[in-house]
């Protein structure tokens, strides 16, 4: 298991001399204050605790195997009961995330599970033993580097027969799925609107489909209730904002925790297995029933409840933050830097911010009909939270980027080769490689590769004088994420 440093986030002193100076706000550590004496005594004191405790665990769990999986295994029944609190929650969920899945908890399907880097249609690969073997590029939670790249819906052989992604960095997403639940209910309505003027007027009643001032085109109802879809951009045509994913193809983080660890371990939720009613999905598997839909012979092999604590852990991670450079000159170059963001057209798609209403969060189980964990995303969990305008820069739609950018093979979910969601930046600096398969491994890199409907905000880019397009990429290096205790060497 590894160890998890951040759940209070450090930095050296001698790191923080060299932040502070010259600059003019205060430097926003998690706390809101830096770390000094008693704290950082007691911090690290902590830390070495923590230390402690997981080397034993690892003693425990080679001596007595099965104590792992025990810490991962969560009830739903028991969360509905009240037994956990958030913090607990979270560790589980933390357990979870760093949890090196074994064959007795599932890992693996009933053929010989070896491992594939190149999964098997929607059956996915065996391409990992843990969420946290991914993402932890940049610090825990991480993107991921180029090597931990996954090959999804491919043949199970050739990198060629498959669709390449890159693993993004998972934090702050509790407000980005808050953020595009608000859009899709403000499309919803839009949509109940225009049915209502159909039916009342008899004639068909077009809407422009706007939320959070971002269009996402048209939509058409008909007097008999039925919907003209031609119009609409950047969405599928159900309205729904989907935040997740490359192409934008997952609303809820509790589905993609569930998708990925079926994917990438071969281990099934049975809430998974009992969407599909009669008889499993076959491609989960050829097993005879919702229990161990691979057959593998281990039954649930993921627990409501974990899947729960999964979705908690996620929206309680820290979120990304802006820390502009201290040095006073490299701060008015990113400034600029900023500015020219906007007007040469990048802001257009990457929105500096999007609104969300409340920060309001329920996370219930799917089939025991208890009541749902409730927490506030601004005040539950690591610090930083972020802030209801959330400074995501991205507009959570899709858009056709060109050729150059376009997968070499259709994806399953029916989204467009060279269609992608704008990747949100904040983080940045933190997260590369960049674009969806790690290509790039620098801004500029990443820029030059956008066609299709950024082509404009492309050559502009190109357009620039060398200092102003370095001034650009200073701005985006300010999107970043708190600064962590590095151990000495
Ligand atoms: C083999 C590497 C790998 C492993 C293991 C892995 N992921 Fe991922 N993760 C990815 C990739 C690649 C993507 C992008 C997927 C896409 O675009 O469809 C991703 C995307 C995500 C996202 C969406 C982030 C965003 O902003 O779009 C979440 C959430 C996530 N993973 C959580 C998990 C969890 C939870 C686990 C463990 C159950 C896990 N991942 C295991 C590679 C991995
Ligand atoms: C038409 C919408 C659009 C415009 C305009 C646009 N982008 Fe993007 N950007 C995207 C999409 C979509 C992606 C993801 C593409 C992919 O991975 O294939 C992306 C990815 C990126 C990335 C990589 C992010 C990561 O985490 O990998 C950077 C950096 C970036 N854009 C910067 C810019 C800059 C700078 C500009 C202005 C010159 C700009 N973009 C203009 C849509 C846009």
């Amino acid at each position: 298991m590894r160890i998890r440093l951040p759940t209070l986030a450090l930095a050296l002193p001698l790191f923080l001399g060299v932040l502070g100076a010259g600059a003019n706000e205060p430097v926003p550590w998690p706390l809101g204050f830096a770390p000094t004496g008693v704290e950082l005594d007691e911090w690290v004191a902590n830390e070495e605790a923590l230390a402690d405790r997981e080397r034993f665990e690892e003693y425990l769990e080679a001596a007595e195997k099965g104590e792992d999986t025990e810490h991962i295994t969560v009830r739903q029944e028991d969360i509905d009961a009240g037994m956990f609190d958030l913090e607990r929650l979270f560790q589980f969920g933390d357990a979870a995330f760093g949890h090196e899945f074994r064959h007795m908890d599932g890992y693996g399907r009933s053929r010989l599970p070896r491992s594939s880097r190149v999964h098997d249609g929607k059956q996915g690969g065996l391409d990992s033993f843990s969420c946290a073997g991914c993402h932890q590029q940049g610090g825990v939670n991480g993107a991921g580097a180029v090597t931990a790249n996954s090959f999804y819906f491919g043949d199970g052989e050739r990198a060629s027969s498959a669709v390449v992604r890159n693993p993004p960095s998972v934090l702050g997403l509790g407000l980005v799925q808050l953020v595009a639940a608000d859009m899709s209910n403000t499309l919803d309505f839009q949509r109940a609107q225009a049915l209502a003027n159909a039916a009342s007027s008899g004639q068909p009643a077009t809407v422009a489909l706007e939320a959070n001032g971002v269009s996402f085109g048209a939509l058409t109802a008909m007097p008999d209730g039925s919907v003209d879809a031609s119009q609409v951009e950047g969405i599928d045509t159900d309205l729904i904002v989907k935040p997740f994913g490359w192409k934008g193809h997952t609303a809820s983080l509790r589905r993609f925790a569930e998708r990925a660890a079926n994917v990438h371990f071969g281990v099934q939720s049975h809430v998974l297995a009992l969407g599909y009613k009669d008889k499993p999905d076959p491609s989960l598997g050829p097993g005879p029933n919702w229990w161990d839909p691979d057959a593998d012979g281990v039954q649930r092999e993921l627990q409501e409840g974990t899947l729960t604590a999964f979705a908690i852990y996620l929206v309680m991670l820290e979120a990304p933050l802006s820390l502009p450079p201290t040095d006073d000159g490299l701060r008015e170059r990113a400034a600029l830097g900023s500015a020219l963001f906007r007007s040469i057209g990048c802001a257009a798609c990457h929105r500096e911010s999007l609104s969300v209403g409340s920060d309001r969060w329920w996370e219930g189980g799917d089939t025991t009909g208890g009541p749902p964990v409730e927490l506030r995303l601004l005040r539950d969990g690591e610090k930083p939270r972020g802030d209801l305008e959330v400074q995501l820069f991205s507009d959570l739609k899709r858009h056709h980027m060109g050729d150059a950018l376009a997968d070499s093979n259709d994806d399953p979910d029916g989204i467009g080769r060279d269609v992608f969601l704008t990747r949100p930046l904040w983080g940045l600096a933190e997260s590369g490689p960049y674009l969806h398969d790690g290509r790039a491994s620098t801004v500029p890199e990443a820029v030059a590769s956008h066609g299709g409907e950024a082509a404009d905000a492309r050559s502009l880019f190109l357009a620039l004088a060398p200092e102003d397009r370095t001034n650009v990429e200073l701005f985006l290096m300010s999107l970043t994420r708190v600064p962590r205790l590095r151990m000495p060497q």
